[in-house]
């Protein structure tokens, strides 16, 4: 009896120390690995927030389809390495991983090998990102630092301060600038 609730206990402080919100893998959306291993040499000190530009999605299955037609286009049109964001993030609150944590994405030329790029499904331009999936992008976040794959002065900023688009919309982008880390002067992380 004793052992089991020191069992139940070290199970506790385990979940807390990660502190990571579900993360739901390639294997359950149905991806595939990467074709070759290209793996951040240590913590990354960038997080992009961009989004896909596709109508949003409130249902899981609607959002794993999805994601199912965002890599079948980066894989077989683009001949990326894998689907190119690190995560993606449903209207559903739901993160989905894509190149994950560990693997060098394909998003944003001349940053891939130093960011992380979360991508929110939908189009922010005109639609208005969810609360829920505000909150599970920023537990996202919370998460890679505490589990070292940031570093704890990772710089975040919008993929249009990077690149010529919109992404993420202007309404997400909106919402971004007032987050932690926000970075308004790229001069210091400029190529
Ligand atoms: C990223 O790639 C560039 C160009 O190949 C290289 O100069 C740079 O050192 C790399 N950065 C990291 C963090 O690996």
């Amino acid at each position: 009896m004793i052992s089991k609730l020191i069992l139940v206990g070290v199970a506790v402080q385990l979940v807390c120390a990660t502190a990571c919100p579900p993360i739901v893998s390639r294997d359950d959306w149905g991806g595939y690995d990467p074709f070759h291993d290209q793996k951040f040499s240590g913590p990354v000190d960038i997080v992009i927030i961009q989004h896909t530009d596709t109508p949003q999605c409130t249902r899981d299955s609607t959002c794993k389809t999805m994601i199912r037609g965002i890599e079948d286009y980066h894989v077989d049109t683009l001949f990326y390495n894998s689907i190119g964001m690190n995560f993606l993030i449903g209207g559903n609150g739901k993160a989905y991983e894509g190149a994950g944590w560990d693997q060098i994405g394909t998003h944003t030329q001349g940053y891939n090998n130093r960011s992380i790029a979360i991508s929110f499904i939908g189009n922010y331009e005109h639609d208005e990102p969810t609360d829920d999936q505000i909150k599970i992008a920023q537990e996202l976040i919370k998460c890679g630092v505490e589990n070292k794959y940031l570093s704890p002065y990772y710089r975040l900023v919008g993929h249009r301060q990077l690149i010529a688009t919109v992404s993420p919309g202007r309404n997400l982008y909106r919402i971004i600038r007032r987050w932690k880390n926000f970075l308004p002067d790229l001069s210091s992380i400029s190529n």
